[in-house]
């Protein structure tokens, strides 16, 4: 998939984020509980190294529970990382964020030992709104379009304990394929970036095989959704389900043929908003394995670069006479 890319940025943020990580007691990095891997971005784990910091999976009241778990326990095992899901919308886990923070970094948090908390995360994952109901009033913008540039800016949550927002924009670092699609599924990235049909009948690919029953209960395309229609929706070619959601929900244009925009404008609203359950795009076993294949497609590459550089020099050396 083509997806923009801003390396310039990147490095200005990289730099700013390790500028301000130097006066900072804790992280918070926050990821999309739908698609905790493909939102984080790799670049944090180096920079935040020997620094306590806390996994936020944000916006766990549209994942699927039990994948959240699993994430949180791979966390924990596999990182030794800790980590709580959350909606940042509550104020009640908001609030077991400062205590977590405290244990992190016990004996900051006075006036003249201030405790200073970073939150970092992608665009749109929802650092503003976390920060929003942390300090109790609407203190940052919650910008609704991914990929508006903000200043830095703190926060005063109490005396002595102070939120710093991402400095620059961190953008997700997308490894493999299926972190595109499942970022733009998630609204995540620019919507210039992608094209909804493709990112629709991506999420619907994946949706067929792991949520055949909440496709079926939101779009009723099969008579019935017990175990024998889960089973032979999870066959059905993605374009047929894209079809036939599209003819169910009313996605026409003049003359009756879909309107394939529209139809994947529903779909991913539906994904987006929660209403076709709560789902989650990845399982950590799913993305190391995505991440195994990313990997050697990427160093396949970086082969094939190396010997086109070889071949490139060795035609440009004049012939010995
Ligand atoms: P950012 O600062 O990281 O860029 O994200 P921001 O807080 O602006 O949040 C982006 C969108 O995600 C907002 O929706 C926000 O309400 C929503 N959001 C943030 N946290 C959660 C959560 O835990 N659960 C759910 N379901 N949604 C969350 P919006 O439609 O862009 O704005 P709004 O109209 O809701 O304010």
């Amino acid at each position: 998939m083509n997806v923009q890319w801003f390396p310039g940025h990147m490095h200005l943020t990289r730099k700013a984020i390790a500028e301000r990580i130097k006066t900072i007691d804790v992280v918070i990095e926050m990821v999309d509980a739908r698609l905790p891997a493909s939102s984080a971005n790799p670049m944090l784990r180096e920079l935040l190294a020997h620094k306590p910091s806390l996994k936020v999976l944000n916006k766990a009241d549209l994942a699927d529970p039990a994948r959240t778990q699993q994430w949180l326990a791979w966390y924990e095992q596999h990182l030794a990382t800790k980590a709580v899901a959350m909606d940042s919308h509550h104020s009640a886990p908001a609030q077991a964020l400062i205590e977590a923070c405290q244990a992190l970094a016990p004996g900051r948090g006075a006036m003249d030992k201030p405790m200073r908390v970073l939150i970092c995360g992608i665009p749109n994952v929802g650092k503003s709104t976390l920060i929003n109901t942390m300090v109790g009033k609407r203190a940052a913008k919650a910008a609704n379009e991914p990929g508006v540039t903000r200043r830095e800016q703190r926060f005063a949550l109490q005396d002595g304990f102070y939120l710093f927002d991402t400095p620059g924009v961190l953008w997700p670092r997308i490894i493999v394929a299926q972190s595109g699609y499942n970022l733009a599924a998630a609204g995540s990235i620019g919507r210039n970036a992608f094209d909804d049909e493709l990112v629709a009948l991506e999420l619907l690919a994946y949706l067929q095989k792991h949520y055949a029953a909440h496709v079926l209960a939101r779009y009723a395309v099969l008579d019935g959704d017990g175990p024998a229609e889960q089973a032979a929706l999870a066959q059905m070619p993605d374009f047929e389900l894209f079809e036939r959601i599209a003819y169910k929900r009313g996605a026409l244009l003049p003359g009756g043929r879909i309107n394939a925009q529209k139809a994947a404008e529903l779909i991913l609203h539906d994904f987006r908003s929660g209403a076709l359950g709560r789902l989650t795009l990845e399982t950590p076993a799913e993305f190391e394995a995505w991440l195994a294949t990313g990997e050697r497609l990427d160093a396949e590459r970086q082969l094939r670069k190396e010997q086109y550089e070889q071949q490139r020099q060795a035609k440009k050396r004049p012939k010995k006479r």
